[in-house]
């Protein structure tokens, strides 16, 4: 088989998002489109990415540096057509022998599967392949114009096909592969003496068959190669992934009541067995067991959630919480870079930050890790089978240790010893009668017209 190598198209200028981010860097799913396609490109087995990008856009060339490398990064000077763009990564492709694919930034879905037809084509011995599909309306697309065996003969840009080329439904993906040698020499013919006076990539199919090489179509599905140019592209784009997650989760045995309510990302990771709720977002980097149940509103991000654990309603799990097997986090909990263990619970409104909770330790209702003093952040340690007490403000570092017991309302600065009681609030104190006396003696007050100084 052939190396592999990719050219990623990202020097629109995406001027109809009307976004100060490139384009680009929206998200979809939880991560950037480039982030999409940089992935996919791997997946394939591609040695090299370019990234091609516009002049100033130091962001982009940025993300994309980080992605594959600041040498993969390469600036189209000016935005004179696709053809252009891909030459932009001449310089940067240098040395590449073997098979390219070309693909645009800005089309985040194109499944891996597709990708391996296009390449397919070439090992069986065609010298360009694009990726086509049957459009609903095709009117913006390019026409693959075909022979009688389905072999391609040219690509013929929307606004210069005539009436019977614009009734061909076949529309071109954008997505195309061909040798890097030839891809390279055929790019020095391509001439821009067309109606938008751009170098379209899309003539490298007439280009190759004057040489009487063949030309081949790929085919995929339309929603595969959905191509974001607004918000509301992007919006639809981001339906169709969390259409296809949830479609994915069901058929993989997780249950949810309203599916059109739950938002995955990418990476979102849930085993079989387990119970989805109405109205929950998963954000990324979010593992779930089987057999735990995530209730209605909750929001999770950078969680694991164990076997069998109960999260929500409306809880909020950041970044390195990770729950234990059948542990409970209630309603308006929040929980962030803190492992509870197995069989623990906090229920009701509390804020665990940094720390560990042992396993079958009690959280009540209200208590919070004071992690942060303004300028460092502390951990909270409470071992196994400990007892909060409600109401509770644990001033970190602290710890309680196993067994340990702190009463209500307590304000605990101290470490305490396992299986201590630690009270941290002032003594109760009772007067007998005191109510009565107070309010007989306003009452009087109120009736005489007297008001105490300071009263309005
Ligand atoms: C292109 C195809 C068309 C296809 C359609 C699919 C050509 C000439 N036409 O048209 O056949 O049906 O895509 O969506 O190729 N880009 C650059 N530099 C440039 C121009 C474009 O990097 O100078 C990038 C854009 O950022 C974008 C991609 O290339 O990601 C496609 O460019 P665009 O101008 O949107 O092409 P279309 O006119 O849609
Ligand atoms: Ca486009």
């Amino acid at each position: 088989m052939a190396d592999r190598f990719a050219v990623i198209l990202a020097a629109g200028k995406g001027t109809r998002m009307k976004s100060p981010r490139p384009k680009v860097l929206h998200e979809v799913g939880g991560r950037s489109m480039l982030g999409w396609r940089v992935p996919l490109a791997k997946e394939l087995g591609c040695r090299r990415s370019v990234v091609v990008v516009g002049p100033d856009m130091a962001a982009l060339s940025e993300a994309a540096g980080r992605l594959v490398g600041a040498e993969n990064v390469a600036v189209q000077r000016e935005q004179l057509g696709t053809a252009n763009a891909v030459d932009a990564a001449r310089e940067a492709m240098k040395g590449a022998d073997g098979h390219v694919i070309v693909l645009y930034a800005d089309t985040p879905l194109v499944p891996k599967e597709a990708g391996e037809r296009a390449f397919a084509e070439l090992e069986q011995g065609a010298s360009v392949c694009v990726l086509g599909f049957r459009a609903r309306l095709p009117n913006r697309y390019g026409r693959l114009v075909t022979a009688g065996d389905g072999s391609l003969e040219a690509i013929v840009e929307a606004n210069e096909a005539n009436p019977e080329q614009l009734g061909i439904e076949l529309a071109n993906s954008g997505v195309m592969a061909a040798p890097a040698k030839l891809l390279f020499e055929l790019l020095k013919e391509v001439k821009n003496d067309n109606a938008k006076g751009e170098f379209y990539l899309t003539d490298l199919v007439a280009l190759a068959r004057a040489r009487r090489l063949k030309a081949a179509v790929a085919h995929c599905e339309e929603r595969d190669v959905q191509g974001v140019n607004s918000q509301a592209e992007l919006a639809q784009v981001e339906r169709a992934f969390q259409e296809e997650m949830r479609a994915r989760m069901m058929t993989d045995g997780v249950t949810m009541t309203a599916p059109e309510t739950v938002f995955f990302s990418h990476d979102t990771q849930i085993a079989p067995g387990v119970t989805i709720e109405p109205n929950v977002v998963f954000a990324p980097g979010v593992s779930v067991e089987s057999g735990a149940v995530i209730r209605a509103f909750s929001h999770l991000e950078g969680a694991k959630v164990g076997a069998g654990a109960s999260v929500g309603p409306f809880a909020r799990l950041r970044p390195g919480a990770a729950i234990g097997r059948d542990a409970h986090i209630g309603n308006f909990v929040e929980v962030k870079n803190v492992s509870v263990g197995e069989g623990a619970k906090a229920n009701h409104l509390s804020y665990l930050g940094d720390g560990e909770v042992g396993a079958g330790a009690n959280i009540g209702a209200g208590t919070i890790f004071c992690n942060y003093d303004g300028f460092f952040k502390y951990r909270t340690v409470i071992g196994a089978g400990a007892f909060i007490g409600s109401n509770s403000a644990l001033v970190a570092p602290v710890t309680v240790g196993a067994g340990g017991y702190v009463g209500s309302g307590s304000v605990i600065v101290e470490d305490v010893a396992p299986d201590a009681l630690a009270v941290g609030r002032g003594r109760q104190a009772a007067k007998g009668g005191w109510a009565r006396t107070f309010r007989e003696g306003k009452l009087a007050a109120k009736k005489a017209g007297q008001k105490p100084k300071g009263a309005i």
